[in-house]
This record gives structure tokens, sequence and C-alpha cells, in this order.
């Protein structure tokens, strides 16, 4: 534990049953599972890994190129590649069972069969702490945001992943969205314990050298500084459109952003793009975030969220 935790200041957060040491999580696909990062940052000072996008079956991803620098930030069209369920349970999970950390994890699946399946196989494990149901990638043909722009498939697949299991469930939404508030509203009323967002926001890039588009599949998701203060406004609209947790992400990459996104009503946090940056992020926000509270006398850092003044 670094010393510039101040020992006064009580860093946890409740998202739902689970209590978390710090409200400073990973972003789902940035962060692998963390064994990657292990060697930089001292992954139990997390407040909860969350990990890269499970599907039922392997799944490949799109073709390459799949990323682009842009302004402040990145477009990825990565796909969702992942092993499959199986896989990550003999290896990602069975590695996590050496780190005393919350595991979150992210499911995605092209039909509401296939989201039910994999917490169905992931039931049976006990390093799993909750899910977070992607509903929001843009990248994916059938499935993933399919589900997160309109109410009545979000409710759909939150529904039969709410009967699938007990353990928390967050279900992760779409900024591509005119009416954010309505899906939120939508998925708790189905049995979502929570909420996260927000998921990359749909963009795209053309190299004018080639006259081709940078991304192989033409358009992709923007992360990264670009989009915070488009993922502020939504935390705070949802925040005020549900009783349940949220967690806030989009562009953070420092302490002041951190704060920010609790202020707008965020009950956890979590870091993204800015891990390719700079791989102790994570740590640097923990560490200002218990800085910040010191500083101000402020005894808890929950008391942060919801308390912009208006
Ligand atoms: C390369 C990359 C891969 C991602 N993969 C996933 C994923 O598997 N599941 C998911 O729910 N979100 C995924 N995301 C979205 C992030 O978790 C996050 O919602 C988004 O990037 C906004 O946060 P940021 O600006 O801090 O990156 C991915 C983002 C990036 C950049």
């Amino acid at each position: 534990m670094s010393g510039r935790v101040s020992h006064t200041v009580d860093m946890s957060v409740k998202l739902g049953e689970l209590t978390l040491r710090t409200p400073v999580l990973t972003a789902s696909g940035t962060f692998a599972s963390g064994r990657e990062f292990a060697d930089f940052i001292d992954l139990e000072r997390l407040g909860a890994v969350v990990t890269k996008g499970v599907s039922l079956e392997p799944w490949e991803g799109s073709p390459s190129p799949r990323i682009a620098e842009t302004p402040s930030g990145m477009l990825n069209s990565i796909g969702l590649q992942n092993p499959g369920v199986e896989a990550f349970c003999e290896d990602d999970l069975a590695w996590l069972s050496s780190v005393d950390v919350p595991v979150i994890v992210n499911v995605s699946g092209h039909t509401v069969l296939e989201y039910v399946s994999v917490i169905e196989r992931l039931e049976v494990e006990p390093r799993v702490d909750a899910y977070e149901i992607n509903i929001s990638c843009p990248n994916v043909d059938s499935g993933g945001m399919a589900f997160g722009t309109a109410c009545t498939p979000a409710e759909e697949v939150t529904r039969a992943c709410r009967a699938a299991t007990s353990r928390p469930l967050i279900v992760k939404l779409s900024p591509n969205v005119t009416d954010i508030a309505e899906i939120a509203r939508a998925v708790v009323a189905s049995g979502a314990d929570g909420v996260s967002l927000i998921n990359t926001l749909l963009g795209m890039a053309i190299d004018i050298r080639t006259f081709r588009p940078k991304l192989a599949r033409i358009v992709g998701g923007l992360s990264g500084p670009a989009i915070k203060p488009v993922a502020l406004r939504m935390v705070w609209q949802v925040a005020g459109a549900v009783d349940v947790p949220v967690i806030g992400m989009g562009g953070i990459t420092d302490t002041e952003d951190a704060v920010e996104f609790m202020l707008a009503g965020a009950t956890a946090i979590s870091v993204g793009t800015a891990n390719f940056v700079d791989p102790t992020t994570v740590m640097r926000v923990t560490d200002g975030l218990a800085e910040f509270c010191r500083t101000r006398s402020i005894a808890r850092v929950s008391n942060l969220t919801g308390a912009m003044r208006t």
C-alpha cells in the first residue's frame, strides 16, 4: 500500500452487495484479465478487475487494421476477440485465483441464449464476483450494441441474465442512443443491480493518402479523453434516472477526471484507454482520489458520489 493513501480516508464503495476497496476499476477490453499489468501495478489495490469481453465460443474479432489514433483518443474495431468462456476459465480465471481482488466478468453474446450460456458456465466458478453484460459493443455484426440501443432487447437480455444468476449484474450501456436514461431505466426495471457507461462512441477515420478507411470495418468505437464530456453528461443523466450504482467511464486519465465522474453521480469509475498510455494510471488515480479527499477533510470517498452543486 502506498504511503500516499491516507488511512483517514475510507476508500471503500458499495456496488450493491459487493464492497470494493476503492472505486477505481479497469474498463473491459483495455486491461485483459490483469496479468499483463501485474508487473507494473499491485492488482490487489484495485476496486475490481473488469475482464475483457467473454463469449461462449472463441471469437476471432474483426479484420485488421482495427486500431486508429485520433485527436485525444483512439478508434478501435477489435470485435470482441476472445478465446471463449472455457479457455477463459482455464487460463484467466485460474490465474486470477492467486490475486485478492474482486473479479467482474464482462459477458458478450450474439444472442440472448449466448449471454445466458456464458453466465451459466461461469456460475460454477467461485472466482467470479459479478457480471458486466456488454449490450453496447459497436464492433460486432449481431448482438452487442444491437441489444443496447432500444429498450425491448435491452430488457430481454437483462431479464434472461437476471434469471441465470443471483450474483450482482451490471449492464453496460451504449452512448449511441438518443436517450440513455430511458435504456438505463429499462435495464434496472428488468433486474440490473447496477449500470456502467459509457462504451465507445461510433466513429470513423479515412486515410487521405490511400482514400481508404483507417479501419477495415470502416467504423469503430471512439474512446479516450475526446469522449469524456459526453460520458460525463451521460453518467449525470443516468445517475439521476436510476436508483442503482453507476460505474462511470469514458476518457478518464487522471484524478480530476475521476472526481468529476463521481461528482456527476458515479459510485465507481473505470480507466480504459489511458491504460495503454500509462499502465500505472489506475494507481495514480487511486492515490490521487485519496489525496483529494484527505486534503479536503472528506472522510469517505463515497461522499463524492453525486455531490455536484448546482
Ligand atoms: C481496445 C478496446 C477494447 C474494448 N473492449 C471492450 C469489451 O470487450 N467489452 C466492453 O464492454 N467494452 C470494451 N471496450 C470499451 C471500454 O471498456 C470503455 O467502455 C470505453 O473505451 C470508454 O472508456 P475509455 O475512454 O476510458 O477507454 C473496449 C475499449 C477499447 C479501447
